[in-house]
């Protein structure tokens, strides 16, 4: 087993809940994971049984039908998922941290019945639309308009890359009202599937995590409800900022996961293959490189866990999310090399999985915010007076 949280004391409700996602993992991901990977199939009937045991509204109250725990239960959550399907883990991080999060703070009462309710249950899923092809790092460069026509809203624009495109049925869509106010005219608005006008384009044919469904989606004269804005006019960006900062530590512990998952192959295997004799973990290059790989994992589960527990704590977890972000997928990637190089020949192919974890492990670097957008938030806090 990779070593397990330490210093930290998890609360019993913590450890059950690590327990629960784990024997999930290992009893319903693992099947059918490489023909998945291969045929870029979405796992469908895995996601709707994370709904049933709660896993895709775990921070969402009670009351709007989520499971009401903390960030460091979540993250332990992810963190077991993702040790063996990281599309899974993208898809309940999504929905969890992005869409859910962002209702149950910014929404009506009316938009968390109505929006919420059915997202936390797992009963639907959401999406979370900000990058454009021409506005990914540089966010506030909206080409998407959300033109205000007094009870409604006419969205135009083009959505690119965004996870659970296919499969969701409600989307979080930044575009911009007023040009002159740069990023204060940006909104947020809900966008249902099947509402006129609006599109799912072509899917991406990915590296790695090609379980996840990648879409670019168009909006054509889109009549969105005013009812449907989230949060007041204008506030679209900073919803989107402030909803990153807390995605930036799932994907963190996404990272963490899929290095834990690529270090207990590297463990296992070490040990039964045998080379000049003797088991392959008796060479003191692999067992240096193990010591390397598992110290890596805590430090980096440890950022994570940091981060949570900031945010629990009603804290500003912006400056170590981002850090845990950037290390963690630093570090996955990193430790998934190492496991192939563990594996040899062997893993270089697909019946190994660690291959596969290579491929996963690179997008934590991309996706909500780049390394070197984690590098900006993480300068700019830490040189800031
Ligand atoms: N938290 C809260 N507010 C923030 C913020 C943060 N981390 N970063 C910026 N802001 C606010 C600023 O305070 C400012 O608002 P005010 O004027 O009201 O103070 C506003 O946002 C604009 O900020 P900047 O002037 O700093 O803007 P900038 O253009 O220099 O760049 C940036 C800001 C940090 C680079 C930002 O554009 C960014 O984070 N880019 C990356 C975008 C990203 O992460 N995309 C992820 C898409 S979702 C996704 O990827 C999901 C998935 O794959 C699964
Ligand atoms: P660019 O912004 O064009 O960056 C290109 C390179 O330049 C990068 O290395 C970047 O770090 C670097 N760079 C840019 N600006 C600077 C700077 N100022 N200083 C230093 N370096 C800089 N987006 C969503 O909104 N929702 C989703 O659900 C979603 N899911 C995704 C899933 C996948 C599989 C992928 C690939 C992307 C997803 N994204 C999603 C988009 C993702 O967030 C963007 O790809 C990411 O933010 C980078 O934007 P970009 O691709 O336009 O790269």
């Amino acid at each position: 087993d990779t070593p397990q949280v330490t210093g930290f004391g998890l609360t019993e409700e913590q450890a059950e809940v690590q327990q629960a996602a784990r024997d999930f993992a290992q009893t319903q991901l693992w099947d059918g994971i490489i023909e998945r990977d291969n045929e870029q199939r979405f796992p469908a009937e895995q996601v709707k049984k994370m709904g049933e045991l709660g896993f895709m509204g775990m921070m969402v109250s009670p009351e709007y039908g989520g499971s009401g725990m903390d960030t460091v239960s979540y993250i332990l959550a992810i963190e077991e998922i993702s040790k063996v399907d990281a599309s899974a883990s993208v898809c309940m991080s999504v929905n969890n941290s992005l869409v859910c999060w962002a209702l149950e703070k910014y929404g009506t009462e009316e938009q968390k019945q109505k929006f919420l309710k059915p997202l936390a249950s797992g009963e639907k899923i959401g999406a979370f639309c900000l990058s454009e092809p021409e506005a990914g790092s540089d966010a506030t460069s909206q080409r998407t308009t959300a033109e205000d026509k007094g009870d409604h809203y006419l969205v135009n624009g083009t959505k690119n890359w965004i996870t659970n495109g296919k499969n969701a049925s409600i989307y979080l869509v930044i575009a911009q009202t007023d040009v002159d106010k740069k990023h204060k005219g940006i909104n947020c608005v809900i966008v249902e599937r099947g509402m006129d006008g609006f599109v799912v384009g072509k899917k991406e044919d990915k590296m790695g995590i090609r379980g996840s469904d990648t879409h670019s989606l168009m909006f054509t004269d889109v009549k969105v409800p005013k009812e449907n804005r989230l949060g007041t006019d204008g506030q679209g960006f900073n919803i989107a900022m402030t909803t990153l900062n807390g995605g930036r530590i799932g994907i963190a512990a996404q990272a963490v996961g899929i290095a834990g998952g690529a270090l207990e192959l590297a463990l296992k295997y070490s040990k039964e293959r045998k080379t000049f004799g003797k088991e392959i973990h008796k060479h003191q290059a692999i067992a240096f490189k193990l010591a390397d790989m598992a110290t890596k994992v805590e430090a980096a589960r440890l950022l994570c866990l940091k981060a949570a527990q900031i945010k629990d704590a009603g804290g500003d977890y912006s400056l170590s999310g981002a850090m845990a972000k950037l290390y963690a997928s630093k570090i996955a990637m990193e430790v998934a090399s190492d496991a192939i190089q563990i594996h040899g020949g062997y893993g270089y192919v697909k019946e190994y999985h660690v291959e596969r974890m290579l491929r996963d492990a690179k997008i934590t670097e991309i996706y909500e915010g780049t390394s070197e957008i984690q590098k900006i938030v993480i300068s700019r806090s830490i040189l800031k007076d």
